[in-house]
């Protein structure tokens, strides 16, 4: 094989495995990387390695051996200023009632954009009860460590304002230790972002997505399946912020850009455009607030310790809590939903399908089949799964909350009017446990309050 088509080999494997590009200027780099990865094996095994297995090491290895990894605290202020005084505020109202925000940094390199934004926000967002979650992904691990260890060079903080250098860093040497309490408010997860990550794209989980420098390394249509995600993931009215090189041209319909005070920053389209990119609906599924109501005691089942598991996304424990107790039909419906929460939807429908003829479970199995393929993007079996719900058990108020909502997303509005407003009477007697098991643990005022927006919504 000549070098040319070798070379050409390498950059599907990276277009393939990490989603990136590298034009012609760039085979020196690549060349140099082959060698390098390759060491002892020919070049021609080495590729075959990378064409039929996935070794997460050495994805990481690859990707920071070629990615650009230069990134520095408080970079592109303006659209932090944007941030802070903008966003923050709506997403504080938006999300008064769960009083919990998340915020997702992608391609986070060692740390700097998340730790600029827990600055602000520590500053900025005084407000103890809420649950504030920081998260910065990426797929190079050697970043990552410097992002956890927090300890950086005078380069990286070299546009950070005086007042929160003195505040939050400790000289060390010639460099800086970043204060525990600062490091203490952003966690880091090791993510290749051109996988499918199911659990970080649930819909509704994020307020506010960073995806700052990273997308225009992306092959297009690479790039246009990450975006997708975040259509999926942010909440109604939630913002994206891409890096000013950056824009969704030829990549999304389904956001809208926005300029205010010298930066663009991106909100889903008002109307959704089923026509073009089917997205299951924006529910908040999963974060929960800590119950103000106990769910009834019952044999076997802790649902307290449940709740709290699954509050603090520990769904491996909430499971294993599940595997130690007697096999039963409901046992498995509490199973199927931890993994629909945590985002294992082939696994779910599997258990749901066991469950579609047992009488006391046949609802929720419908119910929870319908969320799994919703999410999937298939909204018209999910539509089926709701419907079908809705009509095994009368009473079962999300079934017809969920209906309502992708029916209004597809169009009907007079029937999802009908829906919503049966809900609305069901919500008022519903049980907590049923707010667990189907609805993510979001109070019965949430539901409440999600419902009677969504019939606002619906055109007369
Ligand atoms: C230039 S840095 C951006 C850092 C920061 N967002 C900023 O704007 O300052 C780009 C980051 O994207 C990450 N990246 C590239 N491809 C990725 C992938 N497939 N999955 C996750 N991270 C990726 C790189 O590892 C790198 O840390």
């Amino acid at each position: 094989m000549n070098s040319a088509e070798t070379l050409e080999r390498f950059r599907n494997c990276l277009e393939q495995l990490l989603g990136l590009v590298f034009p012609e200027g760039h085979h020196g780099l690549l060349t140099e990387v082959l060698r390098k990865r390759a060491g002892r094996r020919k070049l021609d095994d080495y590729l075959s390695e990378l064409e039929t297995s996935y070794d997460e090491e050495e994805i990481s290895r690859l990707a920071a051996e070629l990615t650009v990894g230069e990134t520095l605290f408080f970079r592109h202020e303006k659209q932090l200023q944007t941030f802070i005084q903008w966003a923050l505020p709506q997403r504080q109202k938006a999300r008064q009632t769960l009083r919990r925000l998340s915020i997702l940094s992608v391609g986070c390199s060692s740390g700097e954009e998340p730790y600029s934004l827990a600055m602000l926000l520590h500053q900025n967002f005084p407000v103890p009860d809420w649950k504030v979650q920081i998260l910065g992904v990426d797929v190079n691990r050697k970043a990552l460590a410097v992002a956890r260890r927090g300890l950086y060079s005078s380069w990286s903080i070299r546009e950070t304002p005086d007042h929160l250098l003195k505040r939050w860093f400790l000289p060390k040497g010639d460099q800086f230790l970043l204060d525990k309490n600062i490091l203490e408010l952003v966690q880091f997860e090791e993510r290749n972002l051109n996988l499918p990550n199911s659990d970080l794209w649930l819909p509704g989980r994020w307020d506010v997505i960073f995806c700052r420098n990273m997308l225009m390394y992306f092959a297009p249509e690479k790039a246009s399946r990450l975006v997708a995600h975040f259509a999926r993931s942010l909440a109604d009215g939630g913002f994206l912020f891409l890096g000013p090189a950056e824009n969704l041209r030829g990549i999304s319909q389904e956001f809208s850009v926005y300029y205010r005070d010298e930066s663009f920053y991106y909100q889903l389209a008002p109307e959704p455009q089923p026509a073009i990119s089917p997205l299951p609906l924006p529910v908040p599924r999963t974060r929960r607030p800590v119950a103000t109501v106990s769910a009834p005691p019952r044999p076997g089942l802790n649902t307290e310790l449940l709740r709290e598991l699954l509050d603090n996304e520990r769904y491996g424990q909430a499971l294993e809590l599940l595997e130690r107790l007697p096999p039963s039909p409901e046992l498995s419906l509490w199973k199927a939903s931890v993994l629909v929460n945590s985002g294992k939807l082939e696994e779910a429908e599997r258990v749901c399908q066991t469950l579609l003829h047992q009488p006391q479970s046949q609802a929720g199995a419908h119910l929870l089949l319908g969320m799994c393929r919703r999410e999937l993007g298939e909204l018209g079996a999910a539509r089926a799964y709701f419907e079908q719900a809705a009509r095994l058990d009368g009473q079962l108020a999300l079934a017809r909350v969920y209906l309502g909502m992708l029916l209004r997303r597809l169009g009907l509005a007079g029937l999802a009017r009908t829906h919503l407003r049966q809900a609305l009477t069901l919500l008022e007697k519903e049980s907590e446990q049923r707010f667990l098991l189907f609805g993510g643990g979001y109070r019965r005022s949430a539901w409440q309050a999600l419902c009677q927006s969504e019939l606002e919504r619906c055109p007369k």
